[in-house]
């Protein structure tokens, strides 16, 4: 199985993507959950983390709170899309299990520190702070990566918190900078893709069929989460963009894209956080991502819905 760590701000997408992953032991080891700033504020983030995982019976999951600003720009949220909580939609009870101590930043330099070169993946399913200031702080734990997946950007899709930003990259634009700059490996979950990833009512219907608790949180949160998109973009069912990520780990072939070069806006208030990809080769930058463009929804649904099943 896949060592990982989630990076995350749950968030319904990102609690299903939580969820995935641990219903999938045998191809994904989850190493810890570091919780962000983003969907909501930190201690509704580093909260959340710990419902899903106490929703999934896995309360020995080590969960971290990491930063809760981006690197250099106030917090933007997103209870408009999310809710109050960042996690309306069930009813689920307040978390028994603790926080762990240290700083998410300490755990994931710790980890890498601590793992061979290559063997550890990174998950980022919201801004990417942790994730850029564990970099910062030990440039060292860059080599051990073995990948990074995340969800954010968008590029023929245009943005979804301004007109040319996804939200988790506008929210911490510096944040990705440093990210896509790194030189480890970059799988990203754009908008182009996600938005592909629609719960359907008869997909909806399919998580509430299982019967379980977790079917019908998960029926409740896409029911909810669906709202924004509907009302906003006509959008039949919720785009389940962070699943995309613990998908692809567990079925690449699902997925389709290109190796192309992708370059933060950091400075431009009109376009800040838009993820200038060159999609068609124009410029002469080295690739660094692959960026998913596709996806076989049927299959994605039908993968998720038969791990759901197991929890
Ligand atoms: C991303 O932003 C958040 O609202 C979602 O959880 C997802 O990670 C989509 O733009
Ligand atoms: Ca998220």
């Amino acid at each position: 199985a896949r060592k990982i760590i989630i990076d995350t701000d749950p968030g319904q997408d990102d609690a299903v993507a939580i969820l995935l992953a641990l219903a999938s032991p045998e191809d994904i080891d989850v190493l810890g959950i570091t919780a962000v700033a983003g969907n909501v504020p930190l201690a509704l983030t580093s909260k959340n983390a710990r419902i899903v995982c106490e929703l999934a019976d896995k309360a020995d999951v080590k969960i971290f709170a990491g930063c809760d600003r981006p690197l250099g720009r106030d917090l933007v949220t997103a209870e408009h899309v999310h809710g109050k909580t960042g996690l309306d939609g069930p009813n689920l009870p307040d978390p028994a299990m603790p926080l762990q101590e240290q700083h998410a930043v300490d755990f994931i330099i710790d980890t890498l520190r601590s793992h061979d070169a290559g063997s550890v993946t990174l998950c980022p399913l919201g801004p990417l702070t942790n994730i850029a200031m564990a970099f910062e702080k030990a440039p060292d734990i860059i080599e051990k990566v073995q990948e990074i997946v995340l969800m954010g950007g968008a590029y023929f899709e245009v943005g979804n918190i301004t007109p040319a930003a996804e939200f988790n990259i506008y929210v911490d634009p510096q944040a990705a900078n440093i990210v896509f700059r790194s030189g480890a490996p970059i799988v990203v979950m754009p908008l182009d893709v996600t938005h592909k990833a629609l719960v359907t009512k008869p997909r909806n219907d399919a998580f509430r069929a299982l019967g379980t608790k977790v079917g019908v949180a998960v029926a409740q949160m896409t029911d909810f989460f669906e709202r924004f998109d509907k009302e906003k973009y006509g959008s039949e069912g919720a785009p389940l963009h962070d699943p995309c990520v613990t998908a692809y780990l567990i079925n690449p072939d699902l997925f389709s894209g290109r190796h192309i070069n992708v370059e933060i806006e950091t400075h431009s208030e009109l376009t800040m956080g838009m993820t200038v990809a060159d999609w068609w080769g124009v410029t002469d930058r080295a690739p660094n991502a692959l960026f998913i463009g596709d996806l076989d929804a049927d299959g994605f649904f039908s993968l998720l819905t038969e791990r759901l099943a197991r929890l």
